[in-house]
């Protein structure tokens, strides 16, 4: 069965052409890196328009890549959960206008499972595990249980964590996007040169969530309060001390997560999943068996959105044409006091 996956949740525009949940014939993912960097973060508006126009070339240009013609297509699946309204709505019509021209089912796809489903493009992961999403949209801690349910035990109070990142670097004007740069910038820096706090202040249900506010407002506005009195107070040693900051507050949640379920799998998904540090923590715990999916298939793609499509279908799922979007991730909802 070959499902195109149409992804458009943030400033990704991905097409995929999938055979049988597992084999990528061809994918384009357009970046619109650029048309956001001289905000240096992403405009919703200047986001669903840029779908808007891109999309139609994009199909053109995944077909002749997969060297499959419309009617080979059996099912469009399409991502409806969580992300930006304007640019989610972009994808998810053009779905429906395609579906329904070529008379194939659709089906609409969360956006958190298809990444958690991402690193079985690659290889087979067995259920249960852990999953880690980090993007400058998300912060993610599950249980995934199959490819269909996924438990979220932890997430961020504020900000995301890829936000934090970007937030930090263009407050010290380190370059967009933020993470990639704070990142290159911290090989060169002193993790220690400033000792920031991790706001550990969440017991019981909260004791997998994270929050990024006290920290960014720290790196910005109170960095003297938290200097070591000795380092330089170069881009390098903040950058270095915050992504230590940032990434340890995670990894933390994730190891106490994996020890109180007992489970020993973690799949990484999201933009952040590229930072250096966060991967050579995880690479040093030999009592886990880290997944990191090649880096197309971390960020957003339509492959993972035509992946498990096609699992939705062959259980017998099918949408309507009156399937919508929502900016919200499902079944989580958590009210702080
Ligand atoms: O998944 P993604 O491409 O897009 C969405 O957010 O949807 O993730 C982008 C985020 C940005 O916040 C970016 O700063 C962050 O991922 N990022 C990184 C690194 N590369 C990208 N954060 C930390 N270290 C990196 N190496
Ligand atoms: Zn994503």
């Amino acid at each position: 069965m070959i499902v195109l996956g149409v992804e458009s949740s943030c400033d990704e525009c991905s097409l995929a052409v999938v055979r049988n949940g597992r084999e990528v014939l061809g994918q384009v993912i357009a970046t619109q890196l650029e048309e956001h960097a001289p905000y240096q973060g992403v405009v919703p508006e200047i986001a669903s328009r840029t779908h808007t126009r891109w999309i139609a070339g994009i199909y053109r240009e995944v077909l002749r890549r997969a060297a499959v013609t419309p009617r080979e297509i059996d099912a469009v699946a399409v991502t409806t959960r969580p992300g930006l309204i304007g640019s989610l709505v972009v994808g998810l019509s053009f779905a429906k206008g395609l579906a329904y021209g070529l008379g194939v089912p659709i089906v609409g796809v969360d956006h958190m499972l298809a990444h958690l489903y991402a690193p079985q493009l690659e290889e087979p992961v067995e259920y249960p595990f852990l999953g880690l999403l980090v993007s400058g949209g998300h912060t993610i801690i599950a249980r995934a249980d199959d490819p269909f349910t996924m438990h979220v035990l932890g997430t961020t109070i504020d900000d995301a964590c890829g936000e934090a990142f970007d937030k930090v670097a263009k407050h010290y004007d380190l370059g967009y996007p933020g993470g990639v740069a704070v990142d290159r910038l911290a090989r060169a820096g002193d993790p220690n040169a400033f000792r920031f706090p991790d706001s550990s202040l969440h017991k019981g249900e909260h004791r997998y969530d994270v929050s990024y506010s006290g920290l960014k407002t720290a790196v910005i506005n109170q960095l003297e309060q938290f200097w070591d009195g000795e380092s330089e107070k170069s881009d390098a040693n903040i950058a270095a001390s915050f992504q230590r900051a940032a990434i340890d507050m995670l990894l933390k949640r994730v190891l106490r997560a994996a020890r109180d379920l007992g489970l020993h799998r973690v799949v990484v998904g999201g933009g952040v999943a590229a930072n250096s540090y966060l991967r050579s923590v995880l690479a040093g715990h030999d009592e886990l068996d880290v997944r990191f999916p090649p880096l197309e298939l971390c960020t957003d793609n339509g492959a993972m959105i035509a992946g498990l499509g096609y699992h939705l279908i062959t259980r017998g799922d099918r949408d309507g044409l009156d399937l919508d979007v929502s900016a919200r991730v499902r079944g989580f909802r958590r009210s702080y006091p």
